[in-house]
């Protein structure tokens, strides 16, 4: 049986957990036992997120952060050693996109906006996050939430996938950093999941992305949360600095529908 029992009673920060893939982390991280400080720009979302977690008597509390702002995040921080001792580990996974823009026509705006959330962020949540981990002394983890898109380019998307390809180099050097105080660093870079951040994309759009991955369907959140989960338990103890994507096969290469001799071993 897999055992996630050492999760219980640890102190987690998820920032970006009021909707989608942070969401489903906050409720298994609950369920699991831990107590989940629901980091969120939205605060209807994020309150709404607690109120599911105690519901089913689990623990969790709620405060709004702006992820690019250090203000904030020292704040958020500061909020879950004050309501419950310690932190064992945080969850950098707020992120947003922007519509599809070539560089040559990209405002400026988008550049620190996108940036400010899906890397500046990432590395206040890493600063602040791992001085109040080292602080409760009994080592942890840390988790950011790249993407697929942060291994290669994609038009339209510059500065979300240059974001989220800092993310990944950030994330080693934060596990080189923090390795001999054991605290594992590492990344997760879902493929396209079904979330909110599509916001009002059509649907051909979004289904558009499944012809690029070899299992042939999108992922779904909680698949995203499963992954965050082992990286936070003691069921990966020895892993730091690593990266995995949980993308249906997308970033492994290129489809091409091979033809088989024998087709037949499938019916
Ligand atoms: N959905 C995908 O296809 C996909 C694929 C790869 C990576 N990702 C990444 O996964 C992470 C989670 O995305 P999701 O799909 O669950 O998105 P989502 O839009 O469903 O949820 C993101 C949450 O982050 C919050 N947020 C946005 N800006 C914030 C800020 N400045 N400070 C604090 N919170 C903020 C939003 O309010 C929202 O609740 C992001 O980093 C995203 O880039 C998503």
């Amino acid at each position: 049986m897999t055992d996630f029992s050492s999760c219980i009673g640890k102190v987690v920060v998820i920032t970006g957990s009021g909707s989608g893939m942070g969401k489903a982390m906050a409720k298994t991280f609950a369920d699991n036992g831990m107590k989940v400080v629901v980091a969120d720009f939205n605060p209807e979302a994020g309150m709404k997120v607690v109120e599911d977690i105690k519901a089913v008597g689990n623990e969790a509390s709620f405060i709004q952060v702006d992820v690019s702002k250090e203000e904030d995040v020292k704040k958020m921080v500061d909020f879950a050693v004050e309501t419950y001792g310690k932190l064992d580990g945080i969850v950098n996974n707020a992120g947003i996109g922007y519509p599809e823009t070539p560089i040559h026509e990209t405002p400026m705006e988008y550049y620190d906006r996108v940036s400010g959330v899906d890397q500046r962020g990432v590395f206040l949540g890493i600063k602040y996050g791992a001085e109040a981990i080292l602080k409760s002394k009994n080592g942890g983890f840390i988790i950011n939430t790249s993407s697929n898109g942060g291994f290669q380019g994609t038009e339209g998307m510059a500065i979300y996938t240059m974001s989220k390809a800092a993310v990944i180099n950030l994330t080693k050097t934060a596990a080189l950093e923090y390795a001999k105080h054991n605290i594992r660093v590492n990344a997760i870079c879902p493929g396209t999941t079904k979330t909110e951040i599509w916001g009002m994309a059509p649907q051909e759009y979004i289904d558009s992305f499944c012809r690029n991955v070899p299992m042939g369907r999108l992922a779904e959140p909680q698949e995203i949360a499963n992954t965050a989960l082992f990286l936070a338990s003691d069921l990966a103890p020895y892993l730091t600095g690593t990266t995995i994507t949980v993308d249906g096969g997308t970033n492994s290469g290129h489809i091409r529908n091979v033809t088989w001799k024998n087709p037949e071993i499938d019916k």
